[in-house]
């Protein structure tokens, strides 16, 4: 009897005991960690409108920024396509202050008619983050900040990568394959380009047509480009590498050597691209930064904390002509 009372007591210790052990790590966790904290705090809701898929880029950007869950299980990701269309763009935006969202991003199709739904976030108290292409709003504090690359510049490098081919005398007719109309990525690429050609006279845009940003639109347009010009065309500028790529194409199936009878420059840095110009169909890329997932969280969680962030968090980009396009070929990320 006395022996079955000690044995019932050393199992009553014993079960005490384990359910403290169990108390303990779990408080330790909440006290030490954000582990189990992040299990009972509310997540942090990122709504993102994204334009579509019309590039090899903007699939590297919608991955990158898909990844943002995985680098932050505290953050919840609400994914929006619009398919090219701004009205989408607007639907979604009015979605998420629906949804009352804490953040929301937006990659803006083109760059006029967002004040209205900017100033319903506004009041909602929802900050909004630019995504790659910008926007011209009547009031510049609709939107928190703009995350992407300087398109001016960048039009002014693939400029710079015909003269330093060519020379500061030389004549040059060059067609100009436009990104989407309205995009602050065409306004700004043209604007830059044309900006640093005008030093010299012998460099001129002949014929200038949007491919919309698209390696089908792109071959299209040159091809008619092609049948009016022919040989009298010297080289291509694309405001991007797809277009670029359907240019290519288009060249070589009316007969002429891309790289060497029509010289090619274009902005993104996509593997194909770096693949032309290491081919030698192509003469040079300027790069422009798709990868915004890790930016995008980190401007996120500043917001939501009620931090103040940079106006432009601008990327760095490279220009990649010959050789340093194939040395750099097997460290491309996209
Ligand atoms: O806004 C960035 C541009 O959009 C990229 O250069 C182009 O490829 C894309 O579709």
């Amino acid at each position: 009897m006395k022996l079955k009372k000690l044995v019932a007591l050393a199992l009553t210790l014993a079960l005490t005991a384990t359910v403290a052990i169990g108390c303990g790590s779990s408080s330790t966790n909440n006290s030490g960690g954000d582990k189990s904290a992040n299990t009972t705090s509310k997540k942090l809701v990122l709504g993102f409108s994204q334009i579509g898929a019309e590039s090899g880029w903007r699939t590297a950007e919608t991955n990158s920024i898909k990844e943002i869950p995985n680098l932050d299980s505290n953050v919840e990701l609400k994914f929006s396509d619009a398919q090219q269309k701004q009205e989408n763009q607007i639907k979604a935006l009015r979605s998420f202050i629906a949804q009352k969202v804490d953040v929301i991003a937006l990659a803006p199709v083109v760059e006029t008619g967002w004040d209205t739904v900017f100033k319903e976030a506004k009041d909602a108290k929802i900050p909004i983050i630019l995504v790659d292409r910008g926007v011209k709003v009547s009031d510049d504090s609709l939107y928190s900040t703009f995350i992407g690359s300087d398109f001016i510049a960048e039009g002014k490098s693939a400029g710079k990568i015909l003269t330093d081919k060519f020379g500061k005398d030389a004549k040059l007719n060059i067609v100009e394959l436009q990104g989407t109309v309205g995009a602050s990525a065409a306004n700004d690429r043209q604007k830059g380009f044309a900006d640093y050609i005008k030093d010299y006279p012998g460099y001129k845009v002949i014929k200038s047509q949007s491919g919309d940003f698209s390696r089908a639109k792109g071959k299209e347009v040159m091809e008619a480009f092609l049948k009016s010009e022919g040989k009298n065309i010297q080289a291509v500028y694309a405001h991007n590498d797809d277009m670029a790529m359907g240019a290519i194409q288009a060249i070589e199936e009316y007969g002429l050597k891309p790289g060497v009878d029509v010289a090619i420059v274009s902005i993104d840095g996509i593997k194909d691209a770096f693949q032309a110009v290491a081919d030698g169909k192509s003469t040079g890329v300027v790069e422009c930064n798709p990868l915004l997932g890790p930016q995008i969280l980190q401007a996120a969680k500043d917001l939501a904390a009620g931090k103040t962030v940079d106006k432009w968090i601008k990327s760095n980009e490279g220009v990649f002509v010959g050789d340093q396009a194939k040395k750099e070929l097997p460290n491309r990320k996209y």
